[in-house]
């Protein structure tokens, strides 16, 4: 029970306006389910998170099917294939003719954000932004209070009927689930990811993974005049000790192939260490209390899936809180957990095999090293084994 404050009242709570929240605010918005979304930063800084890039098929459709795509339908890229880079020679996975006529669609994690808050609020949605003290209570009743203060200093206590914990890795949501209540899963990598933006041309017309004995790298794109790059690096890597110069030479040197081929270089205009883990957590609910997306759980970044699973779980909480209102049924919402957890299980399995495929693992031997060769050249050379990669790349169905 909280004490105090202005008092306000919404079907469902949501906390943060990551794609998780948002995506959850819109889909309930077209039911006619309200919301209010609380969120700790200010517009400007969510939308200008530089993130994720890659938008699978169901994502995509998602997107269309609210409502929200005609920028990314417009502006977004689509890409029909990756290429895998390893011993010197690319080999592509082809995902239309491996899946029935999937694909992915290249387009930045902030512009996904900056179509879902306008269209929300154009709406009439409901968002708050620079909100502090946010906390969630009495989640094991009927009416859970999501408490904050709002830009101006006021004390705001909202009851609900739900709360959706869409507030990313770093939230309060998980924490406030009583320990003992949650199963951790977690595996920490032993490399991270050195991010680039830099304006230059584009290197290629699809991403490239590519492995090397120095470290992993990813070619990647935001826009025509923008790419997006990463290479393994140190989970303490500085990111000062690295001039653009010896960035490009370290690319240089893990891209090369036996016929020469050489990324076009530019100024580097941004440079961010992220670290690597898988973890997942088990329920995604305590009482009225749902956690969707990153707060739930996190993959490492090869192979593209947290925000696509932070749609797909925003997506199944949505029709779970609809077949409530609208048929007064609580099943969907009672198998919320293990319908999204089967999904993000099988994310964690992709992005963990595709994180030890194609990285360097301190301590490797000669043996480890020809086995990941082998394996990419089994998973290129073999239909079926690249079946496998591209249905789960181009994104494995909602069950
Ligand atoms: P978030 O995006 O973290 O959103 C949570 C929101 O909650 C934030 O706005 C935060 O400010 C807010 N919040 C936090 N605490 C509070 C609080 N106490 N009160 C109120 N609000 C709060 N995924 C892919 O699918 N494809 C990719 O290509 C990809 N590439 C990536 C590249 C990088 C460099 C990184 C870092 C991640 C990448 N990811 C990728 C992962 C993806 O970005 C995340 O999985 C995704 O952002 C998760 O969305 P979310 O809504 O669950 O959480
Ligand atoms: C990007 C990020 C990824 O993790 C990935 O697997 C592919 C692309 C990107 O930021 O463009």
């Amino acid at each position: 029970m909280v004490v105090g404050g202005s008092h306000e009242r919404t079907q469902v709570g949501i906390v943060g306006a990551g794609p998780a929240g948002l995506l959850l605010a819109v889909m309930l918005r077209l039911q006619g389910i309200e919301s209010i979304v609380v969120e700790k930063n200010s517009r400007s800084t969510v939308e200008a998170v530089i993130k994720a890039g890659v938008l699978e098929q169901g994502t995509v459709d998602l997107m269309n099917e609210i409502g929200a795509g005609a920028r990314m339908m417009q502006q977004g890229f689509r890409h029909d294939g990756v290429v895998l880079r390893f011993d010197g020679r690319d080999e592509r996975i082809d995902f239309p003719s491996l899946t029935g006529g999937r694909r992915v669609t290249i387009y930045a994690q902030h512009d996904v954000i900056k179509d879902l808050i306008r269209m929300q609020l154009e709406a009439g949605g409901d968002i708050r932004f620079e909100t502090s003290e946010v906390g969630v209570h009495d989640l094991e009743t009927s009416s859970p209070v999501l408490c904050f203060r709002d830009k101006d200093g006021v004390f705001r206590q909202i009851a609900c009927d739900f709360i959706a914990g869409c507030d990313g890795t770093q939230g309060i949501c998980r924490p406030s689930i009583p320990a003992g209540a949650l199963k951790v899963y977690e595996r920490l990598y032993p490399f991270g990811w050195f991010g680039i933006l830099c304006t230059a041309p584009r290197s290629a017309e699809e991403l490239i993974y590519a492995m090397h004995e120095r470290g992993f790298v990813l070619v990647s794109t935001r826009s025509p005049d923008i790419q997006r790059m990463y290479f393994q690096c140190s989970p303490r890597e500085k990111v000062n000790e690295w001039s653009d110069d010896r960035i490009w030479a370290e690319f240089r040197a893990r891209l090369a192939t036996r016929d020469g081929w050489l990324p076009r270089e530019g100024p580097i205009f941004s440079k961010t260490v992220i670290g690597m883990r898988s973890l997942v957590v088990e329920p995604m609910r305590h009482g009225r209390l749902f956690l969707a997306g990153d707060s739930a759980h996190v993959v490492p970044p090869t192979g593209a899936k947290g925000l696509n699973l932070a749609a797909s779980d925003a997506q199944i909480l949505a029709r779970a809180l609809t077949a409530f209102y609208k048929s007064n049924c609580s099943d969907l919402l009672d198998r919320y957990s293990d319908t999204a957890l089967r999904r993000v299980w099988k994310a964690t399995r992709f992005s963990w095999w595709m994180t030890s495929m194609l990285h360097t693992f301190p301590g490797a031997d000669e043996f480890q090293h020809r086995l990941q060769v082998t394996e990419l050249d089994y998973v290129t050379g073999s239909r079926a084994a690249a079946m496998a990669l591209a249905e789960n790349y181009v994104g494995l169905p909602i069950e």
